[in-house]
């Protein structure tokens, strides 16, 4: 019997919606890696009418096993993890907003200092751009200085975005080439600055040049931290009197239960965590010591939404499934295997691929400078064979053995067809529309 295959048209509700949308919402959406471009432009089904587990239906009735992104990192414990869910329809039956304080606020706060012994307050928001704003204003609220220095992606607010003002490349080398610091004043040009992970001699130059109020960073991404670097960057901060934030928004929960520096005995004097904190729900959270976070109070930060029930009521659960189960070991797990089923598929096809990332925010390159056409065949072929997929992959814990194996058996099919074709030198009219986009720049077209 022959397969069933999906099919697809840019005729479809999904991709018809995504035309309109971008007429009346610039970009289409409000997260720039949840746009149709940035996957399979003219035919990706861009809108869901339900998700549960890793199954996400379309609005044109079709159902996807999500191998991708798991809303982009958000949901470590599976969507609409029942336990969760309730907690919040109990908040909501409670009541989600009043003019009296949520109480969930000083739980969730207690809880969260908790894990980190050095850790003495907390704050709250709903994003992570929002968080990042916040630690970065206590900080200069706290030593008196305007300028910050930055390794890593940390959010769109003009803080971050204004150091491209100088140098319209400097966040080409923090994840997001091509960005545009239009809007962002003029007079921000020079208070944010770049260091290389891992190059203690520039991060040194640096810190001597500037009278630095914070030093910004996420611990790792790519691969492990590197603990003589965090340790050399502690140590020169807390010489020079700056604020050390580590922004853990997206690693917080991937690989250990609270931040991936905890493993590495290294301390910021602020952190970040967001995405997985409420599994699906908007919760971040900034933590610091009393020290740095009590100039919250000598600065202006406040905000209405910041106080509805929801968000802390989803941390709250899900921490509590998170350490019962020990989330971030499963979630290893699940992505190291996915490593090895992409490296054992690549090898039994012959189609040469590296391997990358934390094994739980894993990704692989095709080794060929056609690696992005390849990606979006990738992802053509593995939709209509029923999977969200592309070259990363964010584990949850709703993964199961048998359907990464079924997931494994399609990745052969797709990888057996590149195979097939690799001498092709056309490879790029197998694509049913344009390949996905690479950069912001292209986007704003
Ligand atoms: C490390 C890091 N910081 C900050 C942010 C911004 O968070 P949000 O998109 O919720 O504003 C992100 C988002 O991807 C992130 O990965």
């Amino acid at each position: 019997m022959s397969k069933q295959f999906l099919s697809f048209s840019m005729e479809d509700r999904g991709p018809s919606l995504w035309r309109e949308a971008k007429g009346i919402i610039p970009g289409g959406g409000m997260l720039l890696s949840k746009r149709s471009e940035m996957f399979l432009p003219d035919l990706w089904p861009a809108y869901y009418s339900a998700a549960k587990g890793i199954s996400v239906t379309d609005i044109d009735g079709r159902i996807f096993k999500d191998f991708y992104m798991m809303g982009v990192g958000t949901n470590s414990l599976g969507y609409s993890r029942k336990e969760v869910d309730r907690a919040v329809i109990r908040q909501v039956r409670r009541g989600n907003m009043s003019s009296l304080n949520n109480p969930g606020e000083p739980e969730l706060a207690a809880k969260l200092i908790s894990m980190h012994p050095w850790a003495e307050m907390a704050r709250f928001t709903r994003t992570g751009g929002e968080a990042m704003a916040v630690a970065v204003r206590i900080a200069r609220a706290a030593t008196g200085r305007d300028h910050v220095a930055v390794c890593g992606y940390h959010g769109w607010h003009d803080w971050y975005l204004s150091l491209n003002l100088e140098n319209p490349d400097g966040l080409n080398t923090l994840l997001l080439p091509g960005l545009e610091p239009l809007g962002v004043p003029s007079q921000l040009r020079s208070t944010n600055h770049a260091f290389t992970y891992g190059d203690i001699k520039s991060f040194q130059a640096l810190i001597d040049q500037h009278e630095l109020a914070a030093v910004v960073m996420e611990v790792a991404r790519g691969a492990a931290p590197d603990v003589e670097f965090l340790g050399q960057v502690r140590e020169l901060c807390s010489r020079k009197g700056i604020v050390l934030i580590f922004d853990e928004c997206s690693t917080g929960f991937r690989e250990s239960f609270g931040g991936l520096h905890m493993n590495t005995g290294v301390e910021p004097d602020m952190l970040m965590l967001g995405k997985a904190l409420g599994n699906g729900y908007a919760v971040n959270a900034v933590l610091g010591t009393t020290a740095v976070m009590d100039s919250a109070q000598r600065t202006f930060i406040s905000s209405t939404f910041w106080t509805e029930g929801i968000g802390t009521a989803a941390a709250i659960k899900t921490l509590e499934i998170m350490s019962s189960t020990r989330s971030w070991e499963m979630i290893s797990q699940i992505g190291m295997q996915v490593k090895q089923i992409w490296l054992q598929v690549a090898a039994q096809t012959g189609v040469p691929i590296s391997v990358g990332g934390l094994d739980a925010l894993a990704t692989f390159r095709f080794k060929d400078e056609r690696h992005n056409v390849l990606k979006t065949f990738l992802t053509q072929e593995m939709l209509k064979r029923g999977y969200l997929a592309g070259t990363s992959f964010y584990p949850s814990t709703a993964h199961s053995p048998a359907r990464i194996a079924r997931y494994a058996d399609s990745l052969v099919e797709v990888f057996g067809a590149i195979a097939a074709s690799w001498g092709d030198t056309e490879f790029e009219k197998k694509l049913s529309g344009p390949q996905a986009h690479q950069t912001f720049k292209r986007l704003t077209n």
